[in-house]
């Protein structure tokens, strides 16, 4: 997997749009690709202020919701989830700022090093990337949690980035939390299943920046995947997320509503689920008009915490089919094989 930290963007950009020129047919197309009317994926959009009312019946509702979106899409979205828009606005305000920042400035928290905790590169695959797939996002990703250990290794520049991504961090665990105990108990588990080691558990923001790219048929941001973590709750600065609808086997965008995230059920949730629940194969597309940042918030257990599939959900019907495995054993996967992005299957290795 080529890496390539050492170009600026100019010179990335001017490479891609020579290699774009030759470069057909190698992505999967969905139909906003292909310059007709994307398909939107039909996907709920769950509004989470009726989980803690007084009234039980409206949680049962939002629960039962939660269990069908996981269980068809592997993903949903929320509204009315309890960060302010300006603590959004502020953070993805933030996120552009950094990525503005001059090449060399950036470079400083550039490592292929997957356990640093902190840092920064630009995956560029203009040739045979994953599934033959041109692909091109810059990132930066730190450890969040517990807030006070890592905020002093983040980015001092723009001035503004730790207090805003910080105030972001803040929300976005509480939201975590929440919405673990909602799954959980949306599987017969209980609210509180998960609560102990989701707390004690690991929160990586990644932050990515696409392009803009004129022919966006021809180039991804990010290449098809699922993410290794209990559950990903993403902030978008415009529309670019697919979902792959395993039932329909085709690409459908993920429509804008203003002021949601989304979530994704990740690896670790398929593992507990027992595979009740399946992680989301995603990808992200370019934009032809302006760059994108997505802001995703990873939340698994502990480094070294394996996870384990419920014992409860399992039976003679449904025999265990997962390998327990923690965050550092993926870490250490990706390091020996060698991988940077794209498509994973550690947890049925
Ligand atoms: C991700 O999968 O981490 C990001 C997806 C996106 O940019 O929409
Ligand atoms: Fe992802």
């Amino acid at each position: 997997m080529e890496e390539d930290h050492s170009l600026d963007c100019h010179s990335i950009e001017k490479k891609a749009r020579e290699k774009a020129d030759v470069l057909d047919g190698y992505i999967t197309p969905s139909l906003g690709h292909l310059g007709l009317s994307p398909v939107a994926l039909d996907v709920p959009i769950i509004d989470l202020s009726r989980l803690n009312g007084d009234d039980p019946s409206r949680r049962a509702i939002v629960i039962n919701d939660i269990r069908n979106a996981c269980r068809r899409f592997g993903f949903f979205q929320i509204v009315n989830h309890g960060i302010p828009q300006e603590i959004l606005d502020a953070v993805l305000s933030s996120a552009f700022k950094l990525f503005e920042l001059s090449t060399e400035e950036k470079m400083k928290f550039s490592s292929t090093d997957v356990h640093k905790p902190v840092r920064y590169g630009t995956t560029l695959m203009l040739k045979d990337g994953v599934d033959r797939i041109p692909f091109w996002r810059s990132f930066f990703k730190h450890y969040s949690y517990p807030l006070n250990d890592w905020i002093q290794m983040w980015p001092t520049n723009p001035p503004d980035y730790r207090e805003n991504m910080g105030k972001y961090v803040f929300e976005v665990r509480k939201l975590a939390l929440e919405l673990m105990g909602a799954i959980t108990e949306s599987l017969g588990l209980g609210k509180n299943y998960m609560r102990n080691k989701m707390e004690d558990g690991m929160h990586v923001i990644a932050i990515n920046w696409y392009p803009s790219f004129p022919q966006p048929c021809q180039m991804l941001g990010l290449p098809e995947h699922s993410d290794y973590s209990c559950l990903t709750i993403l902030l978008q600065s415009a529309r670019g997320l697919e979902i792959f609808d395993a039932e329909d086997k085709s690409w459908k965008i993920v429509p804008e509503v203003q002021g949601a995230l989304q979530v994704n059920v990740g690896d670790h949730l398929e593992v507990l689920s027992n595979g009740i629940y399946k992680s989301v194969i995603h990808r992200a597309t370019l934009n032809a008009e302006k760059p994108r940042i997505s802001i995703a918030s990873l939340h698994s257990l502990g480094m070294d915490e394996k996870m384990k599939t419920a014992k409860e959900l399992v039976n003679e019907d449904h025999p265990e089919r997962y390998k327990e495995s923690s965050f550092n054993d993926f870490l250490n996967y990706l390091s020996n094989n060698d991988i940077a992005e794209g498509k994973l299957s550690f947890i049925n290795a």
